[in-house]
């Protein structure tokens, strides 16, 4: 069956009737889709009858210098993804269609939104939510799927949804990575062979602190390869690398039990990355 491509709420209500009965599952992306977007599609065709996709590059969600006007657009790719992954309807609004130029209100991320990612990226994630919100509003959706890859954000967006009182389901997502470690990401492309070389060491740094037991041991495990990786030709910039509650985002006590976040954030040459792994903390 054809993708019913749809640019605005007119489009919305009419690809809504052509589905007929049955749930419906949201994945919103930003486009530039790879392997971890098509994870998020394969598991919303097990949580509904049909499966939308938004592809938005979402200007509000990026900072003065963020990579807004270089985030990678590749909308026919795309579609032909949504096409191979049986998707029915695809909502891809201009910027036009989604914010007017006189307006007011957005979600607030509240503390939440300022602290780890938050802290580095102002604005950010009042964005987001703003976006997401948006998008749930437009296409109605029973589900919506956002991958672990943005632990914070999925963290933000269930936050949102309890505190809102959003008629939608959130459902969580694995993280897809590639054979060595990396996680897929859209902004991997542009990677250069040593930047990428250098840019393993997220992952490495996760899986070190991963296999140690206790809070600090899970943090010194994963600083010493990000300390490494300092030294590397070209090197990695580390803006953090935190250990914290996998609901709050608060950074962990030595006494924590049950799961906690280590998630990471270093750029590579021009290339900001983020990363993140759920470790069990036993006590
Ligand atoms: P984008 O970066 O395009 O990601 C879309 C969804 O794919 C998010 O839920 C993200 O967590 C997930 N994703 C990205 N890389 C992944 C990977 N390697 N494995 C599994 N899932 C992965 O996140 C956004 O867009 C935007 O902030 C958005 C939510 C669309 C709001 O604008």
């Amino acid at each position: 069956m054809d993708v019913i491509v749809a640019a605005d709420r007119a489009d919305l209500v009419k690809a809504r009737d052509a589905l007929g009965e049955g749930s419906l599952a949201l994945v919103p992306t930003m486009g530039a889709l790879h392997e971890g977007h098509r994870s998020l599609i394969r598991l919303a065709h097990e949580h509904a009858d049909h499966v939308a996709v938004s592809i938005f590059v979402n200007p509000l969600q990026f900072g003065p210098n963020d990579d807004f006007s270089r985030y990678p657009r590749t909308f026919d790719a795309d579609l032909e993804v949504c096409a191979e992954e049986n998707v029915r309807v695809v909502f891809a609004p201009s910027a036009d269609e989604m914010y007017l130029p006189d307006r007011q209100i957005g979600v607030s991320s509240g503390e939440m939104g300022t602290i780890a990612e938050g802290a580095f990226r102002p604005g950010h994630f009042d964005g987001v939510l703003t976006v997401v919100l948006k998008l749930l509003n437009l296409v109605q959706p029973d589900v919506a799927i956002f991958g672990q890859k943005d632990a914070q954000q999925l963290a933000l967006i269930r936050r949102m949804a309890a505190d809102l009182n959003l008629p939608v389901s959130i459902v969580g997502a694995p993280t897809v990575r590639e054979p060595d470690g990396l996680a897929l990401s859209s902004r991997n492309r542009y990677l250069s062979a040593p930047e990428r070389a250098t840019a393993l060491s997220l992952s490495k740094a996760l899986r070190a602190g991963a296999a140690e037991a206790t809070p600090s041991a899970i943090l010194r495990a994963a600083r010493a390869v990000l300390d490494d990786a300092a030294r590397l030709d070209p090197p990695l910039a580390l803006d953090y690398v935190e250990l914290v509650d996998p609901k709050t985002f608060k950074p962990v006590g030595e006494a924590h039990e049950g799961e906690a976040v280590l998630a990471v954030a270093a750029k590579v040459g021009t290339t900001r990355l983020i990363d993140n792994v759920i470790v069990p903390i036993s006590g």
